[in-house]
């Protein structure tokens, strides 16, 4: 089975589109909803299930999501209802779409696109996508495996800053910075990552990455190359469909189920 359908819930949004898993493209326009006010686990099912019958889509499903994700339960809920928290979602999914659903991180989802197909292609050692909207994801990639669950967003900077609070896309426009001022953030961040883990490379996803023009002649690191993500805001759909066919397929990736 090469074409599987990727949904990509976020904190606005809503998203999917089928995929090619060979080749990471998507084989029909992407249709996004509105994320439900409170995105709370019945609204967002509905969602879900409303996405696949638009596409009319049999097989399995992948689908991301903004928190921790472990064994088919979602863990965490930074920016989403508590109800999610310890959730089996999967089986909510599952239910709810009568397909096979495998559920992923959303910035996991990014890594495993844009490593496969994307800006961390081949990149030997360690490389970071990093997603920066409602909040800041993480996927920390090595020798292109990627490392599940990261949450990196909700390290401390300066003290004691949230950084996903103070760096992400929503406190630029909380805060209305202009670019120049949330970059600065944003390189505060990035070194404080590159102290901890001497990346090869960070990738910035999400969607400021169609933006890069804005915010890259800006970044300081001090020695890691920052790029935008190839696959720009896509790459969410993307990786939830190559982890879902992976996962079907029997391949332990991201995480054993
Ligand atoms: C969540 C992460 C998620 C990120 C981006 C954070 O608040 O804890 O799991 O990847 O937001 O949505």
């Amino acid at each position: 089975m090469s074409v599987i359908l990727g949904i990509d819930i976020g904190g606005s949004g809503i998203k999917g589109a089928p995929v090619d898993t060979r080749t990471g493209q998507l084989t029909a326009e992407r249709h996004r909803i509105p994320t439900p006010a409170g995105a709370r686990p019945d609204d967002v099912k509905e969602v879900v299930a409303e996405l696949v019958r638009h596409f009319g889509h049999e097989g399995p499903v992948g689908v991301t999501f903004p928190g921790v994700v472990q064994h088919g339960k979602t863990l965490s809920a930074a920016n989403v209802d508590d109800a999610w928290i310890g959730l089996d979602a999967d089986a909510l999914f599952t239910q709810a779409t009568g397909r096979d659903v495998y559920l992923v991180n959303d910035a996991d989802a990014a890594g495993i696109a844009e490593a496969q197909f994307g800006a961390a292609r081949d990149v030997p050692g360690v490389a970071f996508v990093l997603t920066f909207g409602t909040g800041i994801g993480s996927a920390l990639i090595h020798n292109g495996v990627l490392v599940p669950n990261t949450e990196l967003g909700h390290l401390r900077l300066k003290g004691d800053k949230h950084a996903e609070s103070w760096a992400s896309d929503r406190a630029r426009e909380r805060d209305d910075l202009n670019w120049k001022n949330w970059a600065k953030r944003v390189s505060t961040y990035l070194q404080h990552l590159e102290h901890l883990f001497s990346p090869e490379l960070f990738v910035i996803g999400g969607g400021v990455s169609k933006r890069a023009e804005k915010w890259q002649p800006h970044l300081q690191t001090a020695r890691t190359k920052v790029v935008p993500a190839a696959l720009l805001n896509d790459s969410g759909i993307v990786g939830a469909a190559m982890m879902a066919a992976g996962r079907h397929h029997g391949e332990l990736t991201p995480e054993p189920s």
